[in-house]
């Protein structure tokens, strides 16, 4: 069997080998960084008892990964490729370059960026029509959403391709048809964090009050009808159309600024002691089997109700035969 490689494997990274060997992959990763390895073998750890939980593929282990020495050694061979080191444009056009040499023909090969545009990652890649923007969330193991963005090069057929494959995994592609900087979710997503940086640069609310503005709220209702179905009900009987007019007038106001502030010293000391102050005691590794166990849950109410990441869990649960561990 054909196998599946990561290059690079941080926080995204091991997110993807997590969902590839619990899907029943083989993944041969490789990342320059020191003690690599024993990170990467840590985060799968972290996240497999959530991964049971969802429903493991009948042939899927820990054990189908190794960890190259090289990159090329990684991609030889492999049928899907995922790039997921740092996010600067010059060392990523370069490494998916080395990647697309080391690569078979045919593989498909996607980048994790968060904002790159395709055309400018694929320009000096060796047959770069088999290249897409593959944009996931963290957890990749746990989140269904990865945004496919194709450049000037990549041909029709490997989004094609790439929507099946992710779909295949558990996922739900979103085809992003044109591409721009940031693509669709954080372009959105920025949107909030740069008036959250406003917001604690001018000192009106800490970091934790912030999150409470979120999570007691409106991030409830996004798990399942995102903002524009939201607003359309908060029309009433009228919906959208109510809702703007009611509403509209309020975008002349100063609501928001957008331009992010300047991320001096005290800004950052701000953010960091605020979150270090909401996190009390816990480790990150136990922030994060919270945030999964949580996320699993939240799935499986929604999947009875047949909406959002719940409807794809339920029909990746149906189309593979998985079952949750008890
Ligand atoms: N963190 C997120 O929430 C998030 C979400 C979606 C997408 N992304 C994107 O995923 C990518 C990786 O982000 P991350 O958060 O995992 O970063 P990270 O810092 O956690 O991991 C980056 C990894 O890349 C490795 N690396 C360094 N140089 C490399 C090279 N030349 N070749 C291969 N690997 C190399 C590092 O050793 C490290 O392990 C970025 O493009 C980022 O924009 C991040």
């Amino acid at each position: 069997m054909s196998h599946a490689a990561v290059i690079g494997t941080g926080v995204i990274g091991a997110g993807w080998v997590a969902r590839l060997l619990a899907n029943g992959h083989k993944v041969i990763a490789w990342d320059p960084g020191a003690d690599a390895e024993r990170k990467l073998r840590e985060s799968i750890d972290t996240a497999w008892p959530a991964l049971e939980k969802v429903g493991l593929a009948a042939n899927a282990s820990k054990d189908n990964l190794h960890f190259a020495s090289t990159l090329a050694e990684a991609c030889e061979g492999a049928f899907f490729i995922q790039e997921n080191a740092p996010e600067r444009q010059a060392m990523k056009v370069d490494l998916l370059a080395e990647i697309s040499r080391a690569a078979p023909e045919d593989a498909l090969i996607g980048s994790s960026t968060s904002g790159f545009k395709p055309s400018v990652l694929q320009q000096k890649m060796t047959a770069p029509q088999r290249f897409v923007v593959s944009h996931p969330f963290n957890p990749v193991y746990l989140l269904p959403l990865v945004e496919v963005v194709g450049g000037e090069q990549t041909s029709n057929a490997t989004i094609e391709r790439a929507m099946a494959f992710f779909k295949d995994i558990g996922m739900h592609p979103l085809h992003v048809r044109n591409e721009i900087d940031g693509h669709l979710s954080d372009r959105l997503l920025e949107a909030v964090w740069r008036e959250i940086l406003h917001l604690v640069n001018d000192g009106v609310a800490t970091t934790g009050e912030l999150d409470q503005a979120i999570t007691y709220g409106p991030g409830l209702r996004w798990a399942f009808m995102g903002t524009n179905l939201t607003y359309h009900l908060a029309g009433g009987e009228t919906g959208m159309r109510h809702m703007l007019e009611q509403f509209g007038p309020a975008l002349k106001l100063p609501w928001t600024k957008l331009e992010a502030p300047e991320l001096n010293d005290q800004l950052i000391d701000r953010m960091v002691e605020g979150t270090q102050e909401q996190a009390g005691d816990h480790s990150i590794r136990e922030l994060e089997s919270l945030r999964d166990n949580c996320l699993v849950r939240i799935m499986e109410a929604l999947s009875e109700f047949e909406v959002g990441a719940g409807k794809v869990l339920a029909e990746h649960r149906a189309r593979h035969q998985v079952e949750p561990a008890q």
